[in-house]
């Protein structure tokens, strides 16, 4: 990502951030869309390819763009489901990219070989991996591997920027180390997070045996990782904050004594065009369609939670609880 594109990305996130502050009307400064609930995948966490599978029609998806960008995003996730799975996903991303978006886009990279020219005018590329092979096979079927770590290599000889999300699914610091290790050689970055449960787009809890202690204990492994200059996108705060959490049965909770910033800093829209705070809060909170409504005016103000260890929603948080110590660096890593 070149200067002035941060430098657009960040104005963005400072009105977002004033407004904010001063708790007017909400100013999101990143949106993440998901192109479609379908998936070529039944990970074991995850219940978005049992969601409706409608989606968007292309010209609905500039509609929708152009609204985004009027309520003042600049940066824009692509998410699924698999988006790589969606025909015409290349025209949804060059329709991100003509309206001006700095564009993420996640994918698992089954279809990398085949349609390797969608990430052209992509900037960030989001992918999973797990571990190593029989541990990301365990999580996410006996395919999922295929491929996986030849695309990313693949991406990085292209000059992209790869990031791997590991959904960390054990208290056992052996699949870290051989992401860490994989990711040095090919030149990416891992993000981990805690698997969410409780929502309606994951499915399943976490494994019997895992304590919170032993979760404790393994994100301060990563922490330490990461203070050694290892190749980890996710934040300093963001690692601390997950090496303190106490129930990771729970990802999210109300407190009334905080505030989140879903919704007026960041928020999620569905392949229908519902837009929610965050996608944790789909089927918690109220869906608005952006093709009918204001966000500004049709957002009442509050979450159905304030705390959360959610990967993506946690590190989007910090940007506005802790913008002082948030650097502009941490735009390039957020889902
Ligand atoms: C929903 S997927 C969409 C993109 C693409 N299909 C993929 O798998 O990379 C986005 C990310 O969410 C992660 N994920 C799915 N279910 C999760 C859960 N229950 N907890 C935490 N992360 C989860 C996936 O592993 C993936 O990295
Ligand atoms: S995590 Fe991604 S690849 Fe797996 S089922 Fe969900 S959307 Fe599909």
């Amino acid at each position: 990502m070149g200067l002035p594109d941060h430098a657009r990305l960040g104005l963005a996130y400072g009105m977002s951030l004033l407004a904010w502050w001063t708790d007017s009307a909400p100013r999101p400064f990143a949106a993440s869309f998901a192109v479609t609930n379908r998936c070529n995948l039944r990970c074991s966490y995850c219940n978005t390819p049992f969601l409706d599978p409608r989606e968007l029609p292309l010209a609905d998806v500039r509609t929708l763009f152009d609204r985004l960008r009027g309520l003042g995003v600049r940066r824009l996730g692509l998410v699924g489901g698999e988006p790589l799975v969606r025909r015409d996903i290349d025209a949804v991303v060059d329709c991100a990219k003509q309206a001006g978006f700095h564009v993420s886009l996640n994918s698992n990279l089954l279809l990398y070989q085949r349609r390797r020219e969608v990430f052209d005018p992509v900037d960030l590329v989001f992918t999973s991996l797990d571990g190593g092979p029989e541990v990301h096979r365990r999580n996410r079927g006996e395919a999922s591997f295929d491929g996986v770590t030849g695309a990313v290599r693949d991406l990085v000889g292209r000059g992209k920027p790869v990031i791997a999300i590991a959904v960390v699914t054990s208290d056992a610091l052996e699949p870290v180390d051989f992401l860490l290790d994989e990711a040095e050689s090919a030149g990416f970055k891992v993000h981990f997070q805690p698997q969410c449960t409780d929502t309606e787009i994951v499915r399943g809890g976490l494994d019997d045996r895992l304590t919170d202690e032993g979760l404790r204990s393994l994100w301060t492994g990563i922490l330490r990782r990461k203070r050694e200059g290892r190749p980890i996108a996710s934040s300093t705060h963001y690692l601390e904050a997950q090496s303190r959490w106490s129930d990771f049965r729970v990802s999210a909770w109300l407190d009334p004594e905080a505030r989140c910033a879903a919704g007026r800093g960041f928020l999620y829209v569905d392949p229908q065009g519902n837009a929610y705070p965050c996608a944790y809060t789909k089927g918690k909170a109220q869906p608005v369609s952006l093709l009918e409504e204001d966000w500004r005016s049709a957002f009442p103000g509050r979450t159905p939670c304030t705390r959360c260890n959610v990967g993506p929603m946690l590190e989007f948080n910090l940007l506005f609880q802790r913008p002082l110590s948030s650097s502009l660096a941490a735009l390039d890593r957020l889902e």
